[in-house]
């Protein structure tokens, strides 16, 4: 007897509450279809061996009444060789039984996990920005788990006590029916108070698991370097600390709890099979005594009683494996049903390479509602919200010539990064449509839209890894030649010069370990690297001395040199430099031309200047020398192409 009676116990019983959608218990069985050939041998096996489980209380009896009585020596003898054999046999088999059914539940482990993963990594960048990380992360780990181990459960346990349940109940019945039922009539007192315990563990399981979700995601948050550089600039860790030691005191005293709990059920079935020996014992006892029955009789019918308690235990409560087997199933379908609202249709188009147009015709815009997106129960909250789309931009039209580049400017909140997302398809336009090269994105191929754009963030992702790996991310077959000629044109080769592993430099955890304006170039690497014909960037805000400066803008000044772009500008160089402004606020267009033009008009445009770039004036050296604003327009004219005019659309 051990915990392995305890694990139905433990389960939550408010999933008997639960209404499975149809169809699950069928969806369950298709996941199990891979197996079948191996279950095929496995369930036969189960039943063999709790056949060869019940044969030794038999030998037993052989033993003493006939060997013992009979004193014949040789039979005995035999007859213990056979019961040995007969041990190891059922070693073996519930060995295999093992090996098989860990197969079978890794197997299933393994096969959802990389079906959810693939799903959700299909899913749009919508559903990132609504869903907790850590909902996610429980949900592929603990559902997954869960719904294995439940379903490993009840092939073997459910089947194979059943079978040996019923077996040793007939032989038990076929012995003597009276001291079987004494001993039987002991079950139901155990199971009442056993049902109050599991009620109890039940509940306290669930609320272990929450807690423990709340403190993963405290660490989550807390631990990422931008969490822990909050927490140390606002002198929060004593805060911190406290609460976070509120949750573990309490994940620590239900877990003493539980611990009583446990021990109090495991006890009392112990316990139960005791006196249940006794009473058998007693009863059987002065039957033998009696003659009405045989010594040996009583000694196979009390070791049948051992056998028996734990596995009826468990089948008391099938009905909850049943259900938490279905329920972890219906989660994870819950996350696979999730259609991607972003999608490639049936046989989308390749956006051709080479040089390239971006149009936006009539766009209007509206971020996705929750409900549109994510799941509600992976989100906290999605309960709290309107579901009202709010719409964000109204009737964009602009095109961009090949080789040209379009700045975005305006203030904070206009639509200027929603307008850079719509290019490589991040969302959909809810109203006219996004041409790359004249196709509308939503009919192109992903995986043509990822080679023709290159993205640059603001905030420039690169994982915890080498500068080289990061670098590799664009082009997994680049020759460190070639990372080192990306590095050249995008001015950050000294750097990794100055850099003790050089290339094989770990950057630190999104990158920490490199000042903003290196980031934003070894970014500018990557995308060299990746050699798109389109580029969408967002200038990094950070003021930049003036050295960096001037190495940042050579750098986009090669970057951008032949590609289509559309630039977010916070630098007075770029506006400078861009063929076309376009000034936007609260998701319109409202102004368009060049920077000349455009601080001549006294409007939107001039006004902005005034406040954010005409400070970055004194830094300014490299561009045009000290020419005023009216000097701008021309500085780009070497690597970029002037000479395409910007086209307004009608
Ligand atoms: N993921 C999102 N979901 C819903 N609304 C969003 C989302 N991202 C931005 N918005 C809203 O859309 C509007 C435009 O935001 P956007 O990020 O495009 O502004 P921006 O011009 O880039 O501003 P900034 O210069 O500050 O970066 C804002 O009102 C913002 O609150
Ligand atoms: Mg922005």
């Amino acid at each position: 007897m051990g915990w392995a009676g305890m694990r139905s116990f433990r389960q939550d019983r408010s999933v008997l509450q639960h209404r499975i959608k149809p169809g699950t218990t069928k969806r369950m069985l298709r996941f199990a279809v891979p197996y079948r050939k191996i279950l095929a041998v496995f369930l036969p096996v189960v039943v063999l061996d709790a056949v060869v489980g019940a044969i030794n209380p038999l030998i037993l009896r052989a033993i003493i009444d006939k060997g013992i009585s009979g004193k014949n020596t040789e039979l005995i003898v035999g007859l213990a060789i056979l019961a040995a054999v007969v041990a190891i046999v059922d070693a073996g088999l519930s060995l295999f039984e093992r090996r098989v059914s860990a197969l079978v539940g890794e197997g299933l482990i393994y096969d959802m996990r990389s079906k959810v993963f693939r799903h959700i990594q299909r899913m749009p960048l919508a559903f990132f920005t609504r869903t907790q990380t850590g909902a996610l992360v429980s949900r592929l780990n603990n559902d997954v788990i869960g719904a294995q181990q439940a379903f490993t459960d009840l092939l073997s346990n459910v089947v194979g006590n059943f079978v040996s349940v019923i077996i040793v109940l007939i032989l038990m019945f076929w012995l003597s029916w009276q001291i079987t039922l004494v001993a039987l009539i002991l079950l139901p007192i155990f199971l009442i108070p056993a049902r109050f315990v599991g009620r109890k563990l039940g509940a306290m399981t669930r609320e272990s698991y929450n807690l423990n979700a709340e403190m993963n995601m405290v660490m989550n948050e807390r631990f990422n370097v931008s969490g822990a550089m909050l927490v140390k600039l606002f002198g929060r860790p004593e805060a911190e600390a406290t609460s976070f030691e509120d949750k573990a005191a309490r994940v620590r005293d239900i877990g003493i709890a539980q611990a009583l709990y446990a021990r109090l059920f495991l006890v009392a079935l112990t316990l139960t099979a005791a006196l249940a020996t006794a009473f058998a014992y007693g009863f059987g006892g002065v039957a033998a005594v009696h003659g009405e029955i045989q010594v040996g009789t009583l000694v196979a019918l009390t070791a049948y009683l051992a056998r028996l308690y734990q596995p009826l235990t468990q089948l008391s409560n099938v009905n909850l494996d049943v259900m938490t087997t279905l329920v972890s199933f219906e989660r994870v379908f819950e996350v696979l049903d999730l259609v991607p609202m972003i999608d490639e249709r049936p046989d989308p188009v390749e956006l051709p390479r080479g040089p390239a147009t971006i149009e936006f015709d009539h766009v209007d815009f509206a971020y996705p509602s929750a409900e549109d997106v994510s799941l509600a129960s992976l989100e906290a909250v999605a309960q709290l919200e309107q579901a009202e789309r709010v719409p964000v931009l109204h009737d964009v039209s602009f095109r961009i010539e090949p080789g040209q580049l379009v700045a975005l400017v305006g203030p904070s909140g206009a639509g200027k990064t929603t307008i850079s997302s719509l290019v490589p398809r991040l969302y959909d336009v809810t109203g006219g449509a996004v041409r790359i090269d004249g196709v509308d994105v939503r009919d192109a191929s992903m995986a043509s839209i990822q080679d023709v754009i290159g993205v640059v963030t603001q905030d420039p992702h690169l994982f915890h890894a080498s500068l080289a790996e990061n670098l590799r991310y664009a082009r997994p077959e680049a020759t460190d030649n070639e990372l080192v000629a990306a590095l050249v044109r995008a001015q950050i080769d000294h750097l990794v010069g100055a850099l003790p592993d050089g290339l094989e430099t770990v950057v630190g955890e999104r990158g920490y370990r490199l000042s903003g304006g290196e980031k934003q170039r070894v970014a500018l690497a990557r995308l060299i690297l990746k050699a798109p014909d389109v580029v969408v960037l967002d200038e990094a805000t950070a003021h930049l001395d003036s050295e960096s400066e001037a190495a940042v803008q050579e750098a986009l000044r090669l970057t951008l040199a032949g590609r289509t772009s559309l630039v977010i500008a916070h630098r007075l160089s770029t506006v400078r430099e861009a063929d076309r402004l376009l000034v936007i606020e609260d998701g319109r267009i409202v102004e368009e031309g060049t920077h000349r033009e455009l601080l001549a008009r006294g409007g939107l445009y001039a006004e902005l200047y005034r406040t954010q770039f005409a400070d970055q004036e004194d830094d300014d050296a490299p561009t045009g020398g000290h020419g005023g604003p009216s000097a701008g327009g021309n500085g780009r004219a070497a690597a970029f192409t002037p000479d395409v005019p910007a086209t307004p659309t009608p």
